[in-house]
Formats: structure tokens, sequence, C-alpha cells
């Protein structure tokens, strides 16, 4: 029997551009006179993050990446989250968006939010490629969603497992 390889296209890459043009859109007109800040979470967000970014029409738009990583499985649950590379900018009064590769069980954005809150910033949202539902453990609701996906194991355009097939253009699941 095979393990872990890829299976069929569950999403294409024309989909998915598509959608980053209307979500961008949607932000465009939406954050029209904002300071606008998009933060990238590394590195499942890149291929995504530049998708979007090229569809927002805002002069003061600008962008800045934060690496995250969960405390070890065993404590996933107590939601606490490391921050392994922050912000380089200040977000005072800047609204910000998020842009996340997937929503699973929540935790990791749950976090992320009330942080980014916490430091002053005007609204923080979150637009994320996927959402999976099903995965939740905390309540957490994504402002802008890509697609909503069943309770597969996901991977490509960014979502990887263990770092693999990030570079896929287009989304499958494992099988
Ligand atoms: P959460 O904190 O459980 O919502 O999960 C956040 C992170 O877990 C995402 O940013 C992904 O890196 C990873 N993740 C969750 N589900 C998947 C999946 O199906 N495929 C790949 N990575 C996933
Ligand atoms: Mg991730």
């Amino acid at each position: 029997m095979e393990r872990n390889t890829v299976g069929e296209v569950m999403i294409t890459e024309e989909q998915i551009r598509m959608r980053a043009a209307e979500i961008g859109k949607q932000i465009s007109e939406e954050f029209k006179n904002e300071d606008l800040l998009l933060v990238g979470i590394l590195k499942g967000a890149v291929l995504w993050m530049a998708d979007v970014i090229k569809n927002i029409e805002n002069e003061n738009m600008s962008i800045d990446f934060m690496v995250v990583s969960s405390y070890g499985a065993s404590t996933k649950s107590s939601g606490v989250v490391k921050i392994v590379k922050d912000l380089d900018v200040d977000i005072e009064d800047k609204a910000v968006i998020i842009v996340e590769d997937i929503v699973d069980s929540g935790i990791t954005l749950n976090y992320l939010k009330s942080y980014l809150a916490g430091r002053n910033a005007k609204i923080v949202k979150i637009c994320t490629l996927l959402d999976k539902p099903e995965g939740r453990r905390v309540e957490l609701a994504a402002d802008y969603i890509g697609f909503t996906v069943p309770d597969r194991f996901i991977v490509g355009y960014g979502l990887d497992f263990d770092q693999k097939y990030r570079q896929l253009p287009y989304i499958s699941f494992l099988k």
C-alpha cells in the first residue's frame, strides 16, 4: 500500500487566483482610506499572500511577516503559541489583516488575533486560504475565506506535510 502520496487536485490554481481577486477587491473597498498592514504567517501563507496583495488597491498598504509555532502537540489545547519572529513594524492604529494558509483548530489565530489587538491595532481581521471548520477546538471565525475544506490533511499551495509539497500549484490532500 502506498503511503503519504498526494491525492487528486481539490482546488486549482485558477480557482485560487479568482478567489484571491474577489477577496482583494473586497479588502480594497472595505479599507479604502485605512493605513493597512497585511501580516503573512510563514511559511504556509506565502503563495496565498502573494495572490491576495496583487489585488489590493490601497496606497497606504504595507506587508510584514510573522513566524509562529505551537508549544508541542501535548500542550496544543492550552492555546499557547510561541512567536518565533515578531513583526518589524508598529501596528498602533493600523488596520491589520492576518493572512494564513488554513484555520484548523483555530488556536493559532485565536492567539494571534488577541496578541495583535493587544498591541493597539485599530482592527484585526483574518484572511485565510482555507477553512477546516470540523477541526475547530476554539471558537474562531475568519473574515475572508478562500475555500472551505473537509477534515482531511491538506497539502499544496503553501501547505506542507513534513515541509514537503508547499510548491504544488494546487490544493490537494494526503492519502
Ligand atoms: P490551527 O492552530 O490548528 O488552526 O492550525 C494552524 C496551522 O496548522 C496552520 O497554519 C497549518 O500550518 C497547520 N495545519 C492545520 N491543518 C493542516 C492541514 O490540513 N495541512 C497542512 N497544515 C495544516
Ligand atoms: Mg501554518
